[in-house]
């Protein structure tokens, strides 16, 4: 019988296949307040050449850099930032043993870098963080070893929403010249802190961002990693030709032009999350201040909670399974209309659960 790689063999699915997508999904960090109206407008303006030819991602690029302050030769757009997960692993770690590589993350992040670590084959050094679930430095720092290749870190951290400050990013960073740091910015705009400004300091810093959250084309799926020039040139050399496509590019000049979509989506969910949040408080329930679009509460019963939500039509994330976690599901932040119904909902699960 035809087998892939052990390591694949074991992995295991993002998604259950039992899980019906029925109801507002609210467990996927996905935009409520769908996209800006001008991307819309530039999608029903497609020509049969804009489908019909491979797409040229260099355009694309120039635009970004541009917007970013940065050189087009330090920018590498991808197929969402999962794609620029997925080259890094490929690109700074040796599944074949020779040069021994480890990944170094802290528990609990986004699921992704486990995933492709375990692919690769590579050492996992997966570093817990404390009690309050912030990101653990000092013992980061003590992990970093000869065999460091590569250091992920989601900064705000997906499921917990918690931003690390810059200075100690920085400490990470500098402690391992030799290997790869990659700072994951998917939730920067909610947050406006980035690790942009030390490019030119740290060779060997990448920042990933992603149109998938505040700009709302998580369909679309296009991400950017930014890096220094010779980096990026390596990524790609991996990296599949025609790796973003022509759709997403035709819209990405809508998307960064339409500035005031993005801050109105900002202070929206900014509004919806403290009112989340307040709930959460009335119900005496730990939840932990988040910096992103999405709050982490600890419910005690998380996965009678989610089968309860999701008989009320709303989809949220059982996040029990991570490190740290237990009894904790994410809530992705809706529009204040959603919320409404989102909120009553929480109050009538909680009570169906303790009951
Ligand atoms: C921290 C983090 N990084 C990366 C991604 C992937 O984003 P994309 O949709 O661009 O692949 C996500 C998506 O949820 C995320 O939470």
């Amino acid at each position: 019988m035809l087998t892939p790689r052990t390591p694949i063999a074991k992995l295991i699915p993002y998604h259950s296949p039992i899980v019906s997508r029925e109801g507002l999904s609210l467990d996927l960090n996905e935009s409520m307040a769908g996209c800006s109206p001008r991307v819309l407008a530039r999608l029903r303006s497609l020509t049969a050449a804009d489908v019909s030819l491979y797409p040229q991602r260099e355009a694309g690029e120039r635009l970004v850099a541009d917007f970013l302050g940065v050189s087009r030769d330090q920018v590498l757009l991808t197929n969402g930032m999962d794609e620029a997960l997925f080259l890094m692993f490929n690109a700074y770690l040796d599944p074949s043993g020779l040069d021994k590589s480890e990944v170094l993350f802290a528990d609990p992040t986004f699921v992704m870098y486990s995933t492709l670590g375990y692919a690769t084959g590579v050492d996992l050094v997966r570093v817990s963080a404390g009690e309050d679930l912030s990101l653990p430095v000092e013992k980061m720092l003590a992990h970093i070893s000869p065999s460091t290749r590569l250091i992920a870190i989601a900064n705000p951290n997906n499921p917990t929403g918690l931003a690390a400050c810059h200075s100690d990013l920085l400490r990470i960073v500098t402690a391992a010249p030799n290997s790869a740091a990659l700072i994951d910015e998917a939730y920067f705009e909610f947050c406006g802190e980035t690790m942009l400004g030390e490019l030119a300091q740290c060779p060997n810093l990448f920042v990933g961002r992603t149109f998938s959250k505040v700009y709302g084309l998580a369909g679309l799926r296009i991400g950017v990693l930014v890096g220094a020039a010779e980096q990026i040139e390596f990524l790609r050399r991996l990296c599949v030709p025609f790796n973003v496509n022509s759709v997403a590019l035709a819209c990405l000049e809508e998307a960064l032009n339409d500035q005031e979509f993005v801050r109105q989506n900002v202070s929206a969910m900014e509004e919806g999350r403290h009112a989340l949040e307040h709930v959460f408080e009335e119900l005496g329930l730990q939840f932990w201040p988040s910096r992103a679009s999405f709050v982490l509460v600890k419910v005690g019963r998380a996965s009678d909670f989610v089968t309860s939500m999701r008989q009320r039509g709303i989809l949220v994330r059982d996040t029990s399974s991570h490190p740290g976690c237990g009894g904790c599901v994410r809530v992705t932040v809706g529009t204040p209309s959603q919320m409404k119904r989102v909120h009553i909902a929480i109050r009538e699960a909680i009570a169906e659960i303790h009951r």
